[in-house]
């Protein structure tokens, strides 16, 4: 599909009002998406998990208006105004204008709320802005009934994309990759797509604990991040592993070849992590509990052969992955050696999910 797929005919009907709610999960990503170019082009492919319990649930109430003078909408978070999200709110719906043009027509109410705690550390941007394009495109669908569900999902993504990259993986699949790649086919950096090829059992219910271990805001924003790999000196390098690593990854998730996973994931993890260490101005965003839980990972590993290991975001917090067999054992590590790293004691458990539901009240 291209951009002009994306574009609306002419609608079939204009209800007066009308409600919409949609629950979109986070995602964590294995091949890690750092670097772009406008409006939202990643740099590299990339590839992610669905999570299942850290989601978004977000509902649009829309009223039809008396004249179409600009974008009216209130935007409450947890049950109240939110003000400082409005920016953001209001850039994305200048940047999806013209492929929802109905938007102006109504009064918005855009109400949503996380499961995980607030200002957990967790990035809500990729549940928040794909569980708000999806109820966008539940609307688009009441004005024009026959839109057929792929179109529904990958323009929901196309839409995810803009308000925030990585939210155009939380829209269907487990195992979801965004980004055109020569050796995957539909791939494309306008939307992301279910993972096509084959992948064993194991990585479809793999569990990732999410060990919060700084709660507080980011030192460096994704967006003033991904600028930052404009003129890094191992930028290219760095596109081109991505590349290669999506190749690598096809036979490990086929063949559920743990070892391989793991050496992989963690390496992304380092190299995303390593960018930001090497970058002008450079961040180090690990803290020291962060290098802690990683040794204790990796000795843990080491000392009773169980296949744990961990990816990073664009932060402090470690994200423990293991295959959910290993779970009980998994819980007895968690709770007696890495506890003690993470902010008051708080971790999350969560695990592989399929992707966003619409919630019918
Ligand atoms: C480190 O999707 O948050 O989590 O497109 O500027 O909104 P924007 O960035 P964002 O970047 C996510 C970066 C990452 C890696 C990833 O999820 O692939």
């Amino acid at each position: 599909m291209t951009e002009k797929d994306f574009l609306p005919g002419a609608y079939q009907k204009m209800p007066e009002n009308g409600k919409v709610t949609w629950k979109a999960p986070s995602n964590i990503a294995l091949v890690k998406y750092w670097g772009k170019r406008p409006v939202q082009i990643p740099a590299n492919p990339s590839i992610s998990f669905t999570l299942d319990a850290c989601a978004s649930t977000t509902s649009v109430t829309f009223e039809k208006k008396e004249k179409n003078d600009g974008f009216s909408f209130d935007l409450l978070f947890e049950g109240k105004p939110k003000a400082d999200f409005k920016p953001k709110i209001q850039t994305f719906l200048e940047r999806i204008e013209m492929y929802v043009p109905f938007l102006k027509e109504y009064y918005l109410t855009i109400e949503t709320s996380n499961s995980f705690p607030h200002s957990s550390g967790i990035a809500s941007s990729a549940s928040g802005m794909a569980a708000l394009s999806l109820c966008l495109m539940d609307i688009e669908k009441q004005l024009n009934p026959s839109l057929d569900e792929d179109l529904f999902n990958a323009k929901a993504s196309y839409l995810a994309r803009l308000g925030s990259g990585s939210a155009c993986r939380s829209i269907k699949g487990n195992l979801v990759q965004w980004g055109a790649h020569k050796n995957i086919p539909k791939s494309s950096d306008l939307y992301g797509v279910e993972y096509p090829f084959e992948v064993d059992a194991v990585f479809q219910s793999y569990c990732d604990t999410i060990l919060l271990v700084h709660k507080g805001q980011k030192q460096v924003s994704s967006t003033v991040g991904h600028q930052l790999m404009h003129g890094h000196p191992y930028a290219e390098n760095r596109f081109q592993q991505a590349f290669s690593n999506l190749d690598k990854l096809k036979p490990i998730l086929a063949s559920g070849d743990l070892k391989g996973f793991i050496t992989l994931v963690e390496s992304e993890a380092l190299t995303l992590h390593a960018m930001m260490m090497t970058s002008m101005p450079y961040f180090m965003l690990m803290k020291p509990d962060t290098l802690e839980i990683i040794n204790k990972i990796w000795q843990y590993r080491e000392a009773t052969k169980t296949p744990v290991c961990f990816t990073l975001d664009a932060g402090a917090n470690v994200h423990l992955l293991y295959p959910s067999k290993e779970k009980e054992k998994v819980k007895g590590f968690i709770q007696d050696e890495l506890a003690e790293h993470c902010e008051n004691g708080q971790y999350i458990y969560d695990q592989v999910g399929s992707g966003a539901i619409k919630i019918n009240r």
